[in-house]
């Protein structure tokens, strides 16, 4: 947007926020979606609309009739559940909330209303911030909590907002997960009563849900048709939304940090800040929703979201613990071979009292192991150095082995119940990161590895236990129930300081795999481990799913040997549709293979603007088919790539063709195959021809085979 349009649209809303004061409506648009609150006689704050704008409306907006309340306290009249459960310090559990003023401001990229709400007996208040973000359509919505009253209070609901909706039917899609097998997509109707997608697991939290859904409104959406809203909380912890469909069939969506053990003590003069809650608008199906956040994450949601990503080899499939300085170096001279970026060395390197030469020592003793690398990290930089690569390196500090330096020194800096007997995920314990001495302390063990390296050029940080044992001894006897919280507070405290101190270094996000994808985090990361399984057919369901909220940028795909019956093509065709990166040992491979990896990754590179940075079309679904396409167009639709993949075709199959998407109708565009075999030729009909879009979008092109694990990746280029 130029600077003139974006003034004109900030007094544009600022009229309509003066002109909805006088009203009592305030109206908030992204001018493709817009939510109408009124403040009532009562002072309440209501919700009355959320759709599609209603810039013709005018008077008629007064007509709206309010759903309900967009902050309901308990004890406010509201029998359904509330967004805000305060236990005063007089121990009173009723809350009600009027509104006490309302503000607009510009916002990079959008607007920002605020409305302060006031509780008339307590010095108890809520501040909600409601942004709109105009070219992405997308909204972001926190509170903010706050009181002086005389002694703490508690709080026991405190959700980022409520929003009711009324439509004769609602349909739920879910992202449920386990370790390597990350968003499974699951659709279903809701019914009266209450659905809740939550966590409990504290630090690797996304391990069996992920943070985010799709609502559907009256029937079922599908990529291009229905009334959808997609949503996610930005929260690395415990989440949960609910979802509950009230007497009048009023659908009431609470998304909030789950509360679970976590009856929040508020000290006076403190304020309690809700993650914000992220979503965005489609009445024509859950193709658009997904660009639209995928644009705003490069923009606003994703730390170094307009920058460019580093292609990598990874050594974690390849070698396991079992390295030596040697072995790393020629890892080094084949990741130059391959032509990427970057060699991220694994897990394995740390400990010299506990080595961690298997996952059961060595988690907090964070020294290069002297038998393994006597060199330590200063001689891994020069190896890496000398072979023409940069280096990574793999951490995982929030977390601490029995067997460790650490834990014999610092025992109550671990979280750890004093009175039972330990239980382990992955032989290893949480540190107790709501004790600032403990976030100092995560803080300076990678400061220290960043200064005293400074050619490192990124990190993977990884989190493979939930929070385990649950106490905190920092917290203590009272406030046991700020752990859950505090703990992701702390996290975020030392990766923001990180990022301040080092804003240059890559941060993947890491959690045993994608046990932690949120937009919280990724503030901070650049980007996250999708999943451990990297099966490239389980993979294509995997991307397929995180797709729905993240963009490619930020979704981490390695080429690996989990399945050697799928060929070496199909494996790098699937991981191409991301961030592409390998783990595979490259010097096993045949020589037509490596041809073939190493002009994969010089094609990837001119293609990055493309899959990086373009606009996502999900074309066949690999649920319900044995096939899937996607494509990317890069902004001016002058150049797209198009990605096929044949899973497991049935004999004789009938083979449909595949409508494109995004393209200018009434350009022409040539069609290139790359990535192909040295030495095999295209079989891709359309191979080497010009088309107009409107052929190619209507007509469509034949691009699936009746081969088992088959791919082919075309570009598409404007002539
Ligand atoms: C879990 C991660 O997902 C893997 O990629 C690897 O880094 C291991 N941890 C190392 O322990």
């Amino acid at each position: 947007m130029t600077r003139s349009v974006f003034f004109l649209s900030l007094i544009f809303h600022l009229v309509t926020a003066l002109a909805a004061t006088e009203s009592r409506s305030l109206r908030i648009s992204t001018g493709q979606s817009e939510w109408i609150l009124r403040i009532g006689n009562d002072g309440r704050l209501r919700h009355c609309y959320l759709g599609a704008p209603l810039t013709l409306a005018g008077p008629d907006i007064e007509r709206l009739p309010p759903l309900g309340e967009i902050y309901p306290s308990a004890g406010g009249g509201d029998f359904f559940e509330p967004a805000l459960f305060v236990t005063h310090a007089d121990g009173n559990p009723g809350t009600v909330l009027t509104v006490e003023s309302t503000s607009a401001k510009a916002i990079s990229g959008g607007t920002e209303t605020t409305v302060s709400l006031r509780d008339k007996v307590y010095p108890l208040s809520v501040t909600l911030h409601l942004q709109a973000y105009e070219k992405e359509n997308v909204f972001k919505v926190w509170s903010e909590i706050s009181h002086r009253e005389k002694r703490p209070i508690t709080l026991s609901r405190y959700a980022s907002v409520l929003l009711p909706f009324r439509h004769e039917a609602y349909y739920l899609t879910q992202f449920s997960s386990d370790w390597a097998r990350e968003v499974q997509i699951t659709s279903q109707p809701l019914r009266a009563g209450k659905k809740i997608l939550d966590s409990n697991l504290g630090s690797r939290a996304a391990m069996f849900m992920q943070p985010f859904f799709r609502l559907e409104f009256g029937s079922p959406a599908t990529e291009n048709t229905g009334n959808v809203l997609l949503g996610t909380l930005n929260w690395t912890g415990n989440f949960s939304f609910t979802f509950e469909i009230d007497n009048q069939g009023t659908l009431r969506l609470l998304p909030a940090i789950n509360s679970y053990a976590s009856n929040y003590t508020l000290a006076a003069g403190s304020t309690f800040t809700t993650p914000a809650f992220v979503f965005t608008l489609s009445d024509r199906g859950a193709g658009p929703a997904s660009r639209n956040l995928h644009r705003w994450a490069r923009r606003y949601g994703l730390c170094r979201g307009e920058d460019n990503r580093l292609t990598l080899l990874n050594n974690w499939e390849n070698t396991y613990f079992n390295f030596n300085t040697e072995k790393l170096g020629r890892l080094m001279h084949e990741a130059r071979e391959l032509g990427v970026d970057l060699f991220l060395l694994d897990d394995g390197w740390f400990g010299n009292k506990y080595p961690r030469s298997n996952d059961r020592a060595g988690l907090g003793d964070w020294q290069a192991t002297r038998a393994k690398l006597p060199g330590g990290l200063p001689a891994l930089l020069d190896s890496a150095r000398a072979a023409g690569v940069k280096f990574g390196l793999w951490i995982e500090p929030e977390m601490v082995n029995p067997a460790s330096e650490l834990f014999e020194k610092h025992r109550n800096w671990v979280i750890l119940q004093p009175n039972r007997e330990p239980y382990y995920y992955r032989n290893q314990l949480v540190l107790d990161l709501s004790n600032p001495q403990v976030q100092d302390f995560v803080f300076s063990t990678v400061e220290n590895i960043l200064k005293e390296n400074p050619g490192i050029a990124y990190l993977k940080w990884d989190c493979n236990s939930p929070i385990t044992n649950v106490y905190s001894p920092y917290l203590g006897g009272s406030r046991q129930g700020n752990l859950y919280i505090d703990y992701v507070r702390g996290l975020y405290s030392v990766v923001s300081r990180l990022r301040a101190a080092h804003p240059d270094v890559y941060l993947m996000l890491c959690s045993g795999g994608g046990g932690r994808c949120d937009y919280g985090a990724l503030q901070y990361f650049t980007e996250f481990w999708c999943s451990d399984n990297t099966d490239p057919v389980e993979r294509l369901y995997i991307q397929w799913g995180f797709s729905q909220l993240f963009p490619a940028k930020a979704m981490c795909a390695h080429v690996t040997d989990w399945n050697t019956r799928a060929p070496v093509k199909f494996r790098t065709d699937v991981a191409f549709m991301c961030k592409l990166g390998f783990d595979i040992n490259f010097s096993r491979l045949k020589e037509a293979e490596r041809t073939f990896c190493t002009a994969a990754v010089k094609t990837y590179n001119t293609l990055k603007p493309v899959i990086l940075d373009g606009d996502l079309y999900r074309l066949v679904s690999p649920y319900g088919s044995n096939h899937m396409a996607v494509m990317y167009v890069a902004e001016g639709q002058k150049k797209a790539v198009l990605f096929g993949y044949d899973i497991n075709p049935r004999y004789g199959e009938p083979l449909l063709p595949v409508r494109l998407e995004g393209l200018r109708p009434g350009a022409r565009y040539r069609l290139d195959e790359v990535n192909l075999m040295p030495g095999s030729k295209s079989r891709f009909a359309l191979n080497g021809q010009t088309v107009s879009g409107q052929y190619l979008m209507n007509a469509g092109v034949q691009l699936f085979t009746t081969g088992s694990m088959q791919s082919r990746v075309i570009v598409i280029t404007e002539v």
